[in-house]
């Protein structure tokens, strides 16, 4: 035997001995400026419940919301995503309340850009919290969601919300040439600071189903599904073609959703277009990892840190995720 072939000709393991060396060379990095925030509002003051499949998390009025909000700010989270929690009695076909400039949502924007200039606030732009039936947009006597009439109702919802003092407007909603339409709506008003955080690849995925409890949406819909405008798991240069028609559009900003079952998405868009991209750990997700914490069957900080940066990895620059406050309070103590 020669001496070559008695030793590996590179040692990866060098330098992985020391921590410092390890540290050295980590090619990839989780911060609390990643993350995002998502948190669910309720009308009313002094108003809170639990979100039964998501240990952990729960609806609040806008009162105990300034405690989160304030928390975000303490720890470096940049922004907070609101969904609203709205009365079955407010839902209807046409979506109307929708676009009410005095509705939940724009209400809950002005207070928290009032008090907490400096926190980002993102609104989600879709109707499923305001239609009887829980679809995304408008429907038709056979139940197909209408594209162009839907397009219509969510340019108003984008300006609501823009008023309101929105940052950064997040259509969720799938409806072919959204992203143009409002961001037409958005300049007719001088609105040219709003950004846009497009859903460009949001999948019609079975990981929504603990959101959908807890905006209520699930009793809604009921046997419903969105499989004729979310895409299908199945595909994935569908994704990088919606992806293209929002940049000519104009989104600042492209989500995929959800999270760590799409992550070649995420890889495939950051290396395609190099824009912004921006993943959606969803509420499966946080559903799955809390379950096994809670369980001692996971070792909850290690894997969700794990988690957040395959993101990272994966090439996403923010991250939606129910644990920012959590993640963004382990980094602290790191
Ligand atoms: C709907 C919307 C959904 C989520 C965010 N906005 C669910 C759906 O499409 O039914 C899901 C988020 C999550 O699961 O955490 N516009």
């Amino acid at each position: 035997m020669t001496l070559f072939s008695q030793f590996p000709q590179k040692r990866m393991r060098r330098l992985r001995r020391d921590d410092f060396s390890r540290r050295l060379v980590r090619e990839h990095h989780l911060q609390a400026s990643d993350l995002i925030y998502p948190v669910f509002v309720l009308e009313g003051g002094n108003q809170q419940e639990k979100v039964a499949s998501m240990p952990g998390i729960i609806r609040q009025s806008l009162d105990l919301l300034f405690f989160q909000a304030e928390q975000c700010l303490q720890l470096g989270i940049p922004a907070l995503a609101i969904f609203p929690v709205i009365d079955a009695s407010r839902k209807n076909l046409t979506a109307d309340e929708a676009f009410n400039p005095d509705g939940l949502v724009p209400r809950v924007v002005t207070a928290l850009k009032q008090r907490f200039p400096e926190l980002g606030i993102i609104t989600d732009v879709a109707l499923d919290p305001y239609t009887s039936h829980g679809q995304d947009g408008l429907i038709d006597e056979h139940g197909y969601v209408l594209n162009d009439e839907t397009v219509h109702v969510l340019e108003q919802q984008a300006l609501v919300h823009a008023q309101a003092g929105a940052d950064i407007v997040a259509p969720s909603d799938m409806m072919d040439g959204r992203v143009g339409a409002i961001r037409a709506m958005l300049d007719q008003h001088q609105f040219i600071h709003t950004r846009i955080l497009a859903y460009s690849a949001k999948y019609a995925s079975s990981f929504y189903g603990p959101f959908r409890d807890a905006v209520g949406s699930s009793a809604t819909l009921g046997t419903g599904n969105k499989y004729t405008y979310q895409m299908d798991p199945a595909n994935s240069d569908e994704a990088l073609h919606e992806v293209a028609l929002d940049i000519q559009e104009g989104a600042d900003m492209f989500m995929v959703k959800p999270g760590m079952p799409y992550l070649d998405i995420v890889r495939r868009i950051k290396q395609e277009f190099g824009v912004p991209t921006f993943v959606y750990q969803v509420s499966g997700e946080y559903a799955m990892l809390k379950a096994a914490a809670n369980n001692g069957w996971l070792d909850e900080k290690a894997c969700v840190l794990e988690a957040l940066l395959s993101f990272k990895r994966a090439g996403a620059d923010a991250i939606l995720t129910y644990f920012a406050l959590e993640a963004a309070t382990w980094l602290q103590q790191k």
